[in-house]
């Protein structure tokens, strides 16, 4: 199975401007305990670089896979322990809670990084998924989001979406991975659509969205759950999954 840091790689080290490039590689350092402290970036930095590049998607300056590679960047940047100071995590964690099936979500009060109160060009949520329960397998329309794993640990399992047919959705596997603290996945209509996160510790992340990233969509975006376990084998890699209405998708994914 790749791991998160050889997918992480290949991303990044491919159509990826060099200061972002070197922005990554400052992330791997640091973990790795060579910490070149220039190269990683402080919260408010990160979040920035975040705002930045949603500006550009909400503009048509850049394109979804530009903002998911941005932001698994800035995300894998983020300093947690300074992060979880600036969102005052503990408290955050103590608070939310864990739902008895799927997630709990808690509005996650970011730093003020312009100074000024203005508000960032991309909403932020946390989640809260305790240990066996599920971000349930969905896809998306119109809208992008990264997911950054604060603390615990999860299965992560994601698929383009190559398709869709009259209650179905035609996918194809892209990650199989286990994400930990500091890890970052995102979702757009042209990359790695569907996720499904199990958790398999009591888990936290926070969320990165944009909506109305595709005109056409009603609502500005839309998700659909879905059923990979119940899915037809199309060949060719491809799997032909039923849709799920959320009650039905959480009895049998929550
Ligand atoms: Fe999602």
């Amino acid at each position: 199975m790749p791991t998160a840091t050889d997918s992480r790689r290949r991303r990044l080290l491919t159509g990826l401007a060099p200061a972002l490039a070197a922005v990554w590689l400052g992330a791997r350092a640091t973990r790795a305990g060579a910490l070149d402290a220039a190269l990683r970036l402080s919260v408010t930095g990160s979040l920035t670089r975040i705002d930045q590049v949603s500006r550009a998607l909400r503009a048509g300056e850049a394109r979804p896979t530009d903002w998911q590679d941005a932001v698994e960047a800035a995300a894998a940047a983020i300093d947690l322990d300074e992060l979880f100071r600036a969102i005052d995590f503990e408290r955050l964690r103590a608070t939310a809670g864990y739902a008895e099936v799927g997630v709990a979500t808690a509005p996650a009060r970011l730093p003020d990084v312009f100074g000024d109160g203005r508000r960032p060009a991309y909403y932020a949520k946390v989640f809260a998924v305790g240990k066996g329960r599920a971000v349930i397998p969905h896809g998306h329309a119109g809208m992008v989001s990264g997911h950054l794993v604060l603390d615990g640990g999860f299965r992560l399992r994601q698929y383009d979406r190559v398709g869709d047919e009259p209650g179905r959705m035609l996918i194809r596997p892209t990650v199989d991975r286990v994400e930990t603290a500091g890890g970052c996945s995102t979702i757009s209509d042209d990359r790695d659509n569907v996720h499904w996160l199990v958790a398999e510790s009591d888990a936290h992340t926070l969320d990165f969205l944009v909506t109305g990233v595709a005109p056409e969509t009603p609502g500005g975006y839309a998700v659909q759950n879905i059923d990979p376990a119940g899915a037809e084998d199309r060949g060719d890699g491809v799997l032909a999954a039923p849709h799920l209405d959320v009650e039905t998708a959480l009895a049998k994914y929550g």
